[in-house]
């Protein structure tokens, strides 16, 4: 067999970050950004008010981010990745528009430059929650990540998000975005919190959009319902 099935494997050539990144986006009342070395400590903050509602769900939350440092390491290594090529992981802060407040945190993850897809996280401060900041946010990330690069955004292909079933906060953002569920992940992921009685495995759901089917007028996915039950 020859390389022939590479073709298969990309629609054109291997996509690329584009050159200069794309910048902010704005939306009513977020901004959401690449991190900078001056939000290291805001963000360091914020994480550290935080820890206790991002948990379970955001179990890096536990570990990392413990101290300034590890938050000013954090924000200077991807900065370098990002200026380098072949980055494939991008997070980004959500801010007050007018305060210019870390609300919270996205990103497009795990860029794979063949299939020209990207996974979406996100996570909120908890005196943010529930006014459909996160969903605002994502929107517009999506809207740019979506965009082609000749008109400003990340050319991206198609994007994907992984909601554990339980956490039904994000699954409502998945739904108010009209993103489609593509399927159920058996025992997908250890929730190994609290580490007195963890929670164990964890069905996730997958959650997707292409980029056909991105209205980026109406700020949401316009996409075909998923044809089986889940
Ligand atoms: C996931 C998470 C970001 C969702 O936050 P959220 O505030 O519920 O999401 P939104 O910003 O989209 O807000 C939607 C809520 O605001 C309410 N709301 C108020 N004003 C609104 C407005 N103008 N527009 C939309 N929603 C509005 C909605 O009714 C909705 O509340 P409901 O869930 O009770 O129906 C948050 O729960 C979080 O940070 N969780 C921990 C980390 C995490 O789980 N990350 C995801 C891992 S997959």
């Amino acid at each position: 067999m020859g390389d022939d099935w590479l073709e298969y494997a990309s629609d054109g050539p291997p996509w690329q970050a584009p050159v200069p990144l794309p910048t902010l986006v704005m939306t009513e009342r977020t901004i959401v950004r690449r991190w900078t070395a001056d939000d290291a400590a805001a963000l360091f903050e914020t994480i550290d008010r935080s820890r206790a509602a991002i948990l379970p769900w955001m179990l890096w939350s536990s570990t990392d981010h413990l101290k300034l440092e590890h938050t000013v390491h954090y924000v200077e290594r991807f900065r370098r990745m990002a200026a380098g090529s072949g980055c494939t992981d991008f997070p980004m802060g959500i801010f007050d528009r007018e305060s210019g407040a870390v609300l919270g945190g996205t990103g497009l993850h795990d860029i794979n430059a063949f299939m020209r897809t990207a996974e979406v996280g996100w996570w909120l401060r908890p005196e943010s929650q529930g006014q459909g900041l996160c969903r605002e946010a994502v929107a517009g990330l999506m809207g740019q990540a979506l965009r082609s690069t000749g008109k400003g955004g990340w050319g991206l292909h198609r994007l994907f998000a992984m909601v554990a079933v339980p956490n039904s906060p994000s699954r409502r953002v998945c739904e108010r975005l009209g993103l489609r569920l593509e399927g159920r992940y058996r025992k997908e992921r250890y929730l190994g919190y609290p580490a007195s009685n963890p929670v164990g495995w964890l069905d996730t759901m997958r959650y997707a959009v292409l980029a056909e089917e991105w209205d980026h007028d109406a700020g949401r996915a316009s996409c075909e319902p998923w044809p089986h039950d889940l």
